[in-house]
């Protein structure tokens, strides 16, 4: 949450810094504000809402410099408003910083600054930091914030730029992700490389605990202990396309689209001529055939993704899974087992409750592989392996590619579990890969057909509870989709498993409550129809999402959205693909704001 950005450079500071936190608009967006120094010393813009705002009043009152800093908000301490907007300034008007995290002491560190005559007029946590920073100064901004730092509790990644040394900026990380672009002449700090990827191809990922300093001479990095860092660089895979809509009216119809894409590269990553390879992981072969059970932990989307491959592995791997949301999971006392596993999944791999999560999995001594989709993100440090998910950067809020990419992997390490402990042959799993390598097209023909969704769309733009049931493997599956719709349309949506509405949500139905019913073939079959008719009993409206060649499927729904016929795995994968579309179009129908969701975030790095 909140993005913050800094560059050091010859091109106009302001374009770059407003350029950047567009691109990081995802991770915040209810004010903004960037600073830089120019002859008449420090200058600071600020504006309430999308950066947009920020962007007309920079075209009003420029504000140039050869370094600058910029932030985007994601309210935590204060409402947003001007006053609350980062970068924040000292008693002096010299020094300003931007901040992520949150700081955990600000309050007694408040009080003791106050009663040496600091003066605050925000509501921020923040603003001790800057006030901290000024009681350290004594002319070399470097030395400030290597004093200051020690002093501040919590998670946080600052960037700082003092009016006595307009050319440098000093920034430090801990736990809120924080990174280095290189270009060429020039210097980026982001709280992620979207915001540079149009300028630089070369990054360097600053660990917790770390402080750099770029300026027009270049990188230094140390630890917070003063020792110097030699820093690695990394070449960004990500290029500046992925950041743009080319031609779609939004992002996440764009990543719903780049789907069959996403698929295929996640797929071409894990796969060999005959099996499944996890390299990256650094599975343990003779881990794996003890292994006793397996803990996921995740958050939100990832949640669902991991929840789906819970039964992926219990039914094929035969390997019992607990799963829990990080949240919990964390203050939970999760009772210790020998041989077990645990696995992460974070799109982000910077969520704050799902890093905490490993941190208590690794104090307690046990293995633990994430599944992600970035590169040298928090989680990938942490754990013992990582499974990349390849989906490309997502910009939408509301995740899609990311959901499938994940699923797909869930699926593909059921199979080599399965395989590893002996369950199934090489030749055994050989079909499930055939299949797998299908899906990318079966994916294309969904995406081909979006009329009879967009017509459902406009049946029931316009009311204000939907019900997703789903069985088994579709169970997840209607919590995801219950979740983006909830998520992008504001529209009241619960997930349920099937057999568990006569527990309470059939209360809520009549002929007012659309109730979307994954149906695609499986050995519940039966079942889902059972609870379908109870559902039309009682005058609900049923969206049924069945498979191709069910002939049956028409005669007990009202509407029905059809998908390619697939194995129940398969089809667990294809089926959220109708349900993303059913939300979208209903957003999109009801004007909503559909990529930057309100008082939503993509990244949560707070607990
Ligand atoms: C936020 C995002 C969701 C995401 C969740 C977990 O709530 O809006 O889309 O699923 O965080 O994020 P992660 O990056 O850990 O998958």
């Amino acid at each position: 949450m909140c993005g913050i950005i800094g560059y050091v450079g010859k091109r106009k500071v302001s374009q770059v810094l407003l350029h950047g936190l567009k691109k990081m608009e995802y991770r915040g967006y209810d004010s903004s504000g960037i600073a830089a120094v120019s002859a008449g010393g420090l200058k600071i813009l600020k504006s309430v809402g999308k950066i947009e705002n920020l962007e007309r009043k920079y075209s009003e009152t420029p504000i140039e410099g050869i370094a600058g800093i910029g932030h985007s908000r994601w309210a935590t301490h204060g409402v947003p408003s001007e006053i609350n907007a980062h970068p924040h300034k000292d008693c002096s008007g010299k020094i300003a910083i931007v901040h992520n995290g949150i700081i955990e002491n600000y309050g007694e560190l408040k009080s003791d600054l106050i009663k040496k005559g600091h003066k605050f007029i925000s509501d921020t946590d923040t603003e001790v930091a800057v006030h901290l920073i000024e009681d350290c100064y004594d002319g070399n901004i470097e030395e400030a914030v290597k004093c200051a730092l020690p002093k501040l509790k919590g998670a946080f990644s600052i960037v700082c730029l003092s009016s006595d040394e307009p050319e440098k900026l000093v920034f430090a990380r801990m736990k809120s992700p924080l990174v280095v672009g290189l270009g060429k002449d020039e210097f980026f700090v982001a709280s992620d490389v979207i915001a540079f990827l149009s300028f630089a191809r070369e990054a360097v990922y600053l660990e917790n605990g770390e402080l750099g300093i770029i300026s027009p001479e270049g990188l230094k990095i140390y630890k917070f202990s003063g020792e110097e860092v030699k820093y690695k660089t990394s070449m960004i895979l990500w290029n500046a396309d992925m950041a743009e809509k080319n031609g779609f009216k939004h992002f996440m119809l764009k990543e719903i689209y780049e789907q069959p894409a996403s698929i295929s590269n996640t797929l071409a990553g894990i796969i060999t001529n005959d099996g499944f390879s996890f390299s990256d992981a650094h599975i343990d072969l003779d881990l794996i055939k003890k292994v006793r059970r397996i803990s996921i932990v995740a958050c939100g989307t990832a949640y669902n993704a991991g929840l789906l491959g819970k039964y992926f592995i219990e039914q094929i791997a035969k390997i019992p899974v607990d799963i829990d949301v990080a949240s919990e999971f964390i203050y939970r006392e999760s009772l210790p087992c020998d041989d077990s596993l645990f696995i992460v999944v974070s799109q982000s791999g910077e969520t704050a409750d799902t890093i905490e999560a490993v941190k208590k999995v690794k104090s307690k001594g046990s293995g633990i592989i994430a599944v992600t989709n970035v590169v040298g993100s928090s989680i990938t440090r942490e754990v013992d392996g990582v499974i990349y998910t390849r989906a490309g950067f997502e910009m939408g809020v509301a995740a899609t590619k990311t959901f499938t990419a994940q699923s797909l992997v869930m699926y593909a390490l059921a199979l080599y579990l399965a395989e590893a402990k002996g369950i199934l042959s090489k030749n055994a799993i050989a079909p499930y890969i055939a299949e797998l390598k299908l899906l990318p097209e079966k994916m294309e023909e969904i995406l081909k057909n979006v009329k009879n969704i967009r017509r459902v769309a406009r049946m029931f733009h316009s009311c204000r509870d939907f019900l997703f049931l789903g069985r088994n493997l579709n169970y997840p599956l209607a919590l995801e989709g219950a979740l983006k719709l909830k998520e992008i349309s504001y529209i009241h949506a619960e997930g349920y498993a099937a057999g568990e509405m006569k527990h309470g949500p059939i209360a809520l139905i009549d002929c007012d409550c659309p109730v979307v019913v994954i149906m695609t073939k499986s050995f519940l079959y039966d079942k889902v129809i059972s609870n379908i008719k109870e559902v039309s009993a009682r005058q609900g409206i049923v969206i049924g999402v069945a498979s191709e060649d069910d002939m049956e499927a028409e005669s007990y729904t009202r509407v029905l959205i059809k998908i390619p016929s697939a194995s129940p795995y398969a089809s667990a994968i294809l089926a959220v693909l109708p349900l993303q579309l059913l939300s979208y179009y209903i957003a999109d129908v009801r004007g909503c704001n559909i990529d930057k969701p309100r008082n939503l975030a993509k990244s949560v790095t707070v607990e």
